[in-house]
């Protein structure tokens, strides 16, 4: 029986160090050239490769990142589990990241460095955390871990889901209706949804013109959800304040993109977060040893709703 690692070597020796200890029945593989193809029942990738078929015994499908839009999973066989990646490390990455990112927008960071460019030398009125709402889209691993570290600086939080949720301290809203009430209500909106059909072009102009004017936008979720020209608009008459942008569409942003010189925009390389291979390899032998028990592993995808 064999775990195929199909991302790079560095991280990849640090699960095969894990598997020996915890593993030992289960060969780990990193080379899919040198695997008899049938004796493969793990394999984890970022993407699915071509050739998936060839591995008739699969029976688990590891994302290597906390999305699966990367993923064609309508072309993996139904009977194969797919599971994103559920791991510590992803989620104090993006805490930490969101902290950075809110503070950032909070304490007016993009118009002081403008400034600083300028030698310009002048104090911003402040806004005090009690006065700036925070709303989250998307209430999942992510999205409720970031809410439980903005806590304590006592910003007013909201947030969004799909289905409806309760969290102590923070105001939970689901559906339409409740994606409107969320908007008018917050300054400083941050996207943590998954990629799929409905959350594309969600971070469009009629979202953002529900926002108060000065609201500002912290994007994590997936490039394709942002209509990049609307922020633009968005930006430049006005309505929104700034932006910390991590993910786009594409990317690597094309060079003389105008995201990259906006005085309002915070623009990082999607790294927000990065799986990290000790608390991951952790993880995913859980979930193996939870799945040869005959449970569900942790961050079953549900094909049905795409994530
Ligand atoms: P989860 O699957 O745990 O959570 C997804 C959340 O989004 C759920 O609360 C879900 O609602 C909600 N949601 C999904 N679709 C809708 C919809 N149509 N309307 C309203 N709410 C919706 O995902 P994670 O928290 O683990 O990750 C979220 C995303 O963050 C990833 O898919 C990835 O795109 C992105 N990411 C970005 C990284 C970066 O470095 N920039 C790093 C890691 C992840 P419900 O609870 O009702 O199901
Ligand atoms: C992920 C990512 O999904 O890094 O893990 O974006």
């Amino acid at each position: 029986m064999t775990f195929l690692f199909n991302s790079d070597a560095k991280r990849g020796a640090i699960f095969a160090k894990a598997f020996s200890r915890e593993l030992p029945d289960i060969l780990f593989a990193m080379d899919p050239a040198a695997v008899d193809p049938e004796a493969v029942r793990y394999l984890i990738t970022w993407t699915v490769p071509e050739d998936l078929s060839r591995y008739s015994n699969l029976e688990v499908l590891f994302s290597i990142g906390a999305g699966v839009d990367q993923f064609r999973i309508d072309a993996v066989p139904p009977h194969v589990h797919v599971v994103r990646m559920v791991e510590d490390g992803i989620i104090r990455m993006m805490q930490e990241y969101v902290t950075l990112a809110v503070l950032a927008l909070h304490r007016n960071l993009p118009a002081y460095l403008e400034q600083q460019r300028g030698e310009k030398w002048q104090a911003i009125a402040p806004v005090q955390a009690a006065e700036r709402r925070v709303g989250v889209l998307g209430l999942g691993m992510l999205g409720t871990a970031v809410l439980d570290r903005l806590m304590p600086f006592g910003f007013p939080l909201s947030g969004w889901s799909r289905s409806p949720h309760e969290i102590e301290g923070v105001r939970c809203l689901s559906g339409r209706n409740g994606l409107d009430a969320l908007l008018g209500s917050t300054d400083i909106l941050i996207c943590l949804l998954p990629l799929t059909d409905e959350t594309r072009g969600l971070l469009n102009a009629q979202l953002f013109a529900r926002l108060p004017a000065g609201a500002a936008l912290v994007h994590l979720g997936r490039g394709p959800q942002l209509d990049h020209q609307a922020l633009l608009q968005a930006l430049d008459s006005g309505h929104l304040s700034g932006a910390v942008i991590d993910v786009t569409d594409p990317e690597p942003l094309p060079p003389g993109h105008p995201f990259w010189g906006h005085p309002k925009i915070l623009l990082t390389p999607h790294i927000a977060s990065v799986t990290q291979p000790e608390t991951a390899a952790k993880a995913v032998i859980e979930n193996i040893k939870r799945h040869r028990s005959g449970l569900e592993p942790f961050g079953l995808v549900d094909r049905g709703r795409g994530y």
